[in-house]
């Protein structure tokens, strides 16, 4: 794979800020953004919404492969149970390989910003900086809590632990595309670090 165009990957575990962080990154060079969790929250509402099972590989590639990428950003695709389905989706090889062309494809002049779980060790191997963001979980619970009630979705904080750990296992332990750092990424750890800060840093290198 041969591209000069510059992207930066931005991975780690939910609610660790990576969408907020990555947002003002792009937002600070005017590069592009690619936010590939919310590729896989909506194909999981489209899944839904036709009552596809979120074990039927077969039927979900060719959804995703039909996956129309310039949908509103939903309100219900915020939701911890849109996340669990998406999780549960993600770990489906012939999903994943159906989204990478796709996903690689967003890499586009001036730049990319790419935030994920993958971003760095398959999706953009050759990235120029690869960024590997961390948090204890109980912080990243608080922060996905807060978030929520921002957007003016219920939630209470005992179910995001529980929602959220569950989440983290399934994507940090299945076979296909793992959440791990990069070899060659830097690994921050967030947890006593505001956004500010961490976009800073980001900036810096
Ligand atoms: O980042 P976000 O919370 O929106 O991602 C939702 C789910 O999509 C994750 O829990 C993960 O299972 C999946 N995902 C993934 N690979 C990515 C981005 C998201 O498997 N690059």
């Amino acid at each position: 794979m041969s591209n000069n165009i510059p992207v930066i990957t931005i991975d780690g575990a939910s609610g660790v800020g990576k969408g907020t962080v990555s947002s003002r990154v792009a937002k600070h060079f005017s590069w592009h953004l690619l936010d590939s969790g919310a590729i896989y929250r909506i194909l999981a509402l489209t899944a839904i919404k036709n009552n596809i099972p979120l074990d039927n590989e077969p039927s979900l590639a060719s959804f995703a492969i039909n996956l129309d990428l310039n949908f509103k950003p939903l309100e219900e695709l915020r939701t911890e149970q849109c996340a669990a389905a998406a999780s549960k989706i993600a770990a489906l090889a012939k999903v994943r390989e159906a989204l990478l062309a796709r996903q690689r494809a967003c890499r586009i002049a001036p730049g990319l910003i790419a935030d994920g779980r993958d971003m760095g060790t398959v999706v953009f191997p050759d990235a120029q900086i690869k960024i590997f963001l961390t948090a204890t979980a109980e912080e990243r619970a608080q922060r996905r809590y807060k978030q929520l009630k921002e957007k003016g979705i219920s939630a209470k904080l005992s179910d995001i632990v529980i929602d959220i750990s569950e989440r983290d296992e399934r994507d940090r332990t299945r076979s296909i595309a793992p959440c791990r750092a990069a070899d060659d990424a830097l690994i921050i750890d967030t947890t006593k670090l505001s956004i500010d800060q961490v976009v800073a840093q980001i900036i810096n290198l």
